[in-house]
């Protein structure tokens, strides 16, 4: 379960297009990570499905008109937006879109948008040539001006048969936005922040390469969690069968050199970097140009190291983060990690547990010893955990520094 959406008051306003059969699985994941969803419609969505299908789902009372009974806990529209954690138009129609833009206050989408004072999320959903219509894009321009986060449309097959855009976000992407958007005030906020995640492929020939087991899960897990707390995240990536995450950048390389070259540029605006990457300690001698032929005589395979990214990246000022991954010894190698690559806190796991799993246990060691063991879940908890260790080391860095004349 993602802790950022656990117990968050969530309004979701559902206009009438056909993507609102996307926003029945938007408010099913929301429900499930824990989160509290008030879905208000308009009539016309209503046109699409039955407020009793999101009253299923989200097992709350669903609003489908402005002028519902008022009581004393409940002053409809104006309660439901004043209390809301984060307001999204999922799918958002061009009549809604226009609706916001001018202040219109006529339906119950709307008026709960305008009573509402948390951020405001919009996923336009409509035909190419409607969400190309100058008055389609002058009203996203006044929402954008006025901090309304936009997210999509995507280009693709349209309802209407046609290819085009206007086809509403993925809800991987609207999700992601609205974690995002929840943890702004997080405690990374106005953090940087560089993730490597994945293995790295040292090629032997054009087709084969050496690699290893790293699923890159604990690497997204990570990135996630620091954007979930507010950081500007940039993830590097080694080739992985995982979609990437949305709602933060993405670079893609393959072998450890590509990472070295991708990390060296990016940590020179970052304040943190954890190579959570399984980057190979080593690549072949010489890469055969063409395919080696299986009739070729059997050949002793030379290696040489690669770069050792955490050592050779030594920026001031800079919070390194490494992991050790080992299958003896964990703790003592890891502390010799620690030392001989001069981080700040190495994150040691078992690489037979870790490697390729949904699940590990940490132990968090720092220069004063283990700071906290952390018994075997999911990554995305685990990297939650990390990342929490992560903030603290930044707020003792401040306060050092301030104490510091
Ligand atoms: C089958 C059908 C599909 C529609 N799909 C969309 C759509 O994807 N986007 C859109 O902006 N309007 C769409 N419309 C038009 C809107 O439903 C119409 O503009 C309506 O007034 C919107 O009202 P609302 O924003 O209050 O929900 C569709 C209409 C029909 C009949």
């Amino acid at each position: 379960m993602v802790r950022v959406l656990r117990d968050r008051r969530i309004v979701l306003g559902v206009t009438g297009s056909i993507a609102v059969y996307k926003a029945l699985d938007f408010v099913r994941q929301l429900t499930q990570a824990g989160a509290q969803v008030d879905v208000v419609m308009t009539e016309e969505a209503q046109a699409f499905v039955t407020a009793l299908t999101f009253q299923t789902l989200t097992r709350r009372p669903v609003h489908t008109t402005a002028f519902e009974a008022w009581d004393a806990e409940q002053a409809g529209h104006v309660t439901l937006g004043a209390n809301a954690d984060i307001m999204i138009i999922a799918p958002a129609t061009a009549q809604s879109i226009a609706r916001l833009a001018h202040g219109f206050a006529d339906d119950a989408v709307s008026l709960t948008a305008l009573a509402c004072p948390a951020p405001l999320i919009v996923a336009p959903a409509m035909d190419h040539y409607m969400y190309w219509h100058p008055a389609m894009q002058a009203n996203l321009e006044i929402l954008k001006s006025r901090g309304v986060i936009l997210v999509g449309p995507d280009h693709g097959p349209l309802a209407s048969g046609m290819v085009g855009d206007g086809r509403m976000a993925s809800i991987d992407e609207i999700l992601a936005v609205t974690r995002k958007a929840l943890g702004r005030t997080g405690p990374l906020a106005g953090r940087r922040v560089v993730v490597t995640a994945g293995p790295t492929r040292e090629f032997i020939d054009p087709i084969r390469f050496l690699t290893n087991a790293s699923s890159g899960r604990m690497g997204y897990a990570l990135a996630e969690a620091a954007r979930d707390a507010g950081a500007d995240v940039l993830l590097i990536t080694g080739p992985t069968a995982l979609p990437d995450p949305k709602a933060l950048d993405v670079v893609h390389v393959t072998t450890a050199q590509e990472m070295y070259g991708a990390v060296k540029h990016a940590v020179q605006a970052a304040d943190v970097l954890i190579m959570a990457a399984a980057v190979s300690d080593y690549r072949p001698r010489h890469v055969a140009r063409e395919k080696i032929k299986k009739e070729t005589p059997i050949q002793v395979l030379e290696l040489e190291r690669t770069v050792d990214i955490l050592r050779e990246i030594n920026q001031p000022g800079l919070l390194k983060i490494g992991f050790a991954a080992e299958t003896e010894q964990l703790i003592s190698y890891a502390q010799e990690k620690l030392h001989a690559k001069n981080l700040d806190m190495i994150v040691a796991n078992d690489a037979r547990e870790a490697m390729g799993s949904e699940f590990s246990s940490v132990v968090l060691i720092t220069a004063e010893g283990i700071i906290d063991r952390i018994e075997r879940q999911s990554k995305v908890a685990l990297a939650e955990a990390i990342i929490d260790h992560v903030a603290a080391m930044l707020r003792t860095r401040v306060a050092t520094d301030e104490r510091t004349p």
